[in-house]
């Protein structure tokens, strides 16, 4: 059996604002997907049999790394709720691909890659297999998984499900772990990762050391109202497009994120959530919080350092930045919330087990 897994997200600063090109920042949280693959007479999902229109992440992942390979059971597990902005479909996604690549193996050429999804190569294209000789070497379980291959091909899968658009913050949060900050430019003072690009938009992926948050966790809040992303984003457009006026918000949410970032480096949790308290009345200003995820906030105020909606907003989930998350935690509940408690930061993607690996070995 082969199993891999990798965390959620959620947005600490910057939603909305980063569509025009301001900083935002994820972190990876404790909530994970994992991703079982064994083999099997027929194609199936959690038992059913797979049905590609229902899953269209794993049909693309497929077509990418399984094309002409044996049928799998694939068995996904986990708990990060679908829909809510917490990066679900990106986090099965990276796991996915992780487990479909442990399972196939990959060849190499004079110690480089002969077949992958890599940026080092124009456009991050497929590129291979090329002519397999005898005596090349292949790559089999674990070894042959790549965090920043899963980025790419997660980012690649995510836009073909959403019909053309995605950033890479989920994919690049949910594969890494850690912190994430996405700009339009090159951020001094972080560590920058790659820069991505798809359909003339690009972002510069960079990642933040978040070794001095101790002692601090999240508290994610659900409202349990389904708001599309897609929606939301189109809302703040046409207000800007009205009121041109309100790009000062998208500005300001920009300057708040940044400093937001200085305080995580430093480890100042008083101002990281400060900065998040801003963030949200400008979301707020924005139009895209609403009366359900306002009452999860209040709720949650008083026992925490900062609160804010998390992802697009109009329902979907707040945070809550908390040294007592159990008591945060009970005030969200006692509003009406579904709630989960995170550290801020977790690993990313891992490699849970490549017993009998490859399942299939188009190598030979
Ligand atoms: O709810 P999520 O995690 O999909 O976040 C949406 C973030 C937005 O900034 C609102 C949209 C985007 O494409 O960046």
């Amino acid at each position: 059996m082969v199993q891999a897994s990798a965390p959620g997200k959620c947005i600490l600063f910057g939603e909305h604002a980063v569509v025009y090109g301001q900083p935002a920042v994820a972190v990876a949280i404790d909530q994970r997907m994992n991703v079982n693959l064994e083999l099997n007479s027929d194609w199936r999902i959690d038992g059913m049999t797979f049905q590609p229109e229902r899953h269209p992440h794993v049909e693309a992942l497929k077509q990418r790394l399984w094309d002409g390979g044996p049928p799998l059971s694939i068995k996904i597990t986990g708990d990060i709720p679908p829909a809510s902005g917490l990066g679900s479909s990106a986090a099965l996604s990276v796991a996915a691909s992780a487990a479909l690549r442990c399972s196939r193996g990959r060849q190499l050429k004079d110690d480089d890659w002969a077949e992958g999804y890599t940026a080092a190569r124009p456009n991050n294209v497929y590129d291979g297999p090329w002519d397999v000789e005898k005596g090349d070497t292949v790559e089999y379980g674990a070894e042959a998984v790549d965090v920043d291959e899963c980025a790419i091909l997660t980012h690649a899968v995510e836009a073909y499900a959403q019909g053309g658009r995605a950033s890479p913050m989920d994919s690049s949060t949910c594969a890494h772990g850690g912190c994430i900050v996405l700009s339009d430019k090159v951020e001094e003072g972080l560590n920058w990762l790659y820069s991505r690009k798809l359909n003339d938009v690009s972002w510069e992926v960079h990642s933040v050391d978040l070794s001095k948050t101790d002692d601090v966790w999240l508290v994610i809040g659900s409202t349990g109202i389904h708001a599309p992303t897609s929606e939301q984003v189109a809302k703040v457009a046409s207000l800007l497009d009205t009121n041109p006026a309100k790009m000062t918000e998208i500005e300001t949410i920009g300057i708040v994120a940044r400093r937001g970032i200085s305080a995580l480096l430093k480890g100042d949790m008083e101002s990281v959530g400060r900065a998040m308290s801003e963030n949200h009345l400008l979301l707020r200003s924005l139009g895209v919080s609403c009366p359900e995820l306002e009452s999860l906030i209040s709720a949650a105020a008083p026992t925490s350092l900062g609160v804010k909606l998390t992802g697009a907003g109009g329902g979907g989930c707040m945070i809550a930045l908390t040294r007592d998350p159990k008591t945060t935690s009970e005030a969200i509940e006692l509003a009406g919330g579904r709630t989960l408690i995170s550290k801020l930061g977790a690993a990313g993607m891992t490699v849970d087990s490549d017993q009998g690996a490859p399942l299939w070995d188009p190598h030979e």
